[in-house]
């Protein structure tokens, strides 16, 4: 099937700063992506070349085919919603949907039925006669997502459309914005610097940094296999230590480190002996024991003192000291039966060499 966006080399330069490097990146149809990254990574800047607010320094832009690098916006046929919702406030939430189907001079029974389904979606039929000011937040952000979907775009742009919105209602309308996703087919190109909102909605996650793109991955395979340290910590909570490649034992690579030599795996390149690497440990995969107990079996990649533990509620974080200047995070289950330890205390930290993940450095 032809893609719904393909982007063959797109750049874009504004005087010296280059917000965007030369990047390919293409978007199957009905499909979620996100692009995520810290703030000026260069996501509005990529959606506004889409939208055409904006025209590249180089490259072409293709949508469902047709080359649209010098389309105005207003005929590239998408949909676009902003972080703020910018309704006119004048008008009802219903005169508000009705006007991109006036613009498209559409019958008057015609657009009735049409804001009135799109009502139904956004679970707000009941407010069609109040104006914005007179919303929530949410509700507003609703309306806005009505007024994009009422004229059936194939594809819908979303630049941090719930930034303003507390918490709570942020998970709301992600769940609204992922069914109204599976209900209408329509695909969507959503900006996000949230991280949880980026794993939990997308199918994949294009993750940019400093105006290029550093990965993209389901979020699966983002969180498991980053191919950087930059997205090992971006995403999740990522146990960092730097080490120098000594060579290959049993399937494993060996690395040594701050702690000694340890094992772990590569991804799809190994790196070559005496290469500098950083192994990713994430804190779900480390299991903390008392010194004590460990010293019958000897398994043991770690020791240090316990800095701290902070009850998240289902897991508790434990902060262990293992040289002067470093710390391991560690995650476990709230378990009754683990171990109960206090500040202070001597333990020791091990994890299989399976879920030690040896990343290139630099
Ligand atoms: N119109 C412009 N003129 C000059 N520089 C710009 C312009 N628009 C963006 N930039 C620069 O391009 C870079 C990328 O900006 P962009 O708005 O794409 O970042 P972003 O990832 O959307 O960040 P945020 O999360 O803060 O919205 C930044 O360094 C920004 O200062
Ligand atoms: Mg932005």
């Amino acid at each position: 099937m032809t893609p719904m966006i393909e982007l063959k080399q797109v750049s874009k330069r504004y005087g010296s700063v280059e917000a965007l490097a030369p990047t390919d990146l293409t978007v199957r149809q009905g499909e979620f992506v996100t692009l995520l990254g810290p703030s000026g990574s260069g996501k509005s800047t990529l959606l506004n070349l889409i939208a055409g607010m904006a025209s590249p320094s180089s490259g072409s832009i293709f949508v469902r085919g047709v080359d649209i690098t010098h389309t105005p916006p207003s005929e590239r046929g998408l949909g676009m919603v902003f972080q703020n919702y910018a309704l006119m406030p004048h008008m009802t939430v219903f005169q508000n949907i009705a006007f991109p189907l006036r613009v498209r001079k559409l019958a008057k029974a015609e657009i009735r039925r049409r804001v009135m389904d799109v009502l139904e979606m956004v679970r707000l039929p009941h407010l069609a006669e109040r104006k914005p000011k007179e919303l929530s937040g949410g509700q507003q952000q609703r309306v806005s997502l009505a007024r994009c979907i009422v004229y059936n775009p194939a594809l819908i742009l979303l630049d941090e459309p719930l930034g303003a919105l507390d918490k709570k209602l942020r998970e709301q309308m992600q769940v609204e914005i992922r069914r109204l996703h599976a209900q209408l087919g329509i695909t969507m190109l959503n900006v996000t610097h949230d991280q949880d909102e980026a794993l939990s909605m997308s199918d994949r996650i294009v993750l940019m940094n400093e105006g290029r793109v550093e990965q993209i991955a389901t979020p699966n395979e983002l969180y498991r296999a980053p191919r950087t340290a930059f997205a090992a910590d971006f995403i999740g909570t990522a146990n960092l230590i730097p080490g120098t490649v000594l060579g290959f034992e049993n399937g494993h690579t060996v690395v040594s480190t701050p702690l000694g030599p340890l094992r772990g795996v590569s991804g799809d390149t190994a790196p070559a002996n005496g290469s500098a690497v950083q192994l990713l440990i994430r804190p779900e995969y480390v299991r903390l024991r008392a010194a004590a107990d460990a010293a019958h079996d000897g398994v043991v990649q770690g020791s240090g003192t316990l800095d701290d533990s902070i009850t998240l509620g289902s897991v508790v974080r434990h902060h262990v000291r293992i040289t002067g200047d470093r710390q391991i995070i560690v995650q476990q289950q709230n378990d009754r039966a683990a171990g109960v330890y206090t500040r202070g205390d001597p333990v020791v930290l091990d994890w299989a060499p399976e879920n030690c993940l040896i990343i290139a450095d630099g």
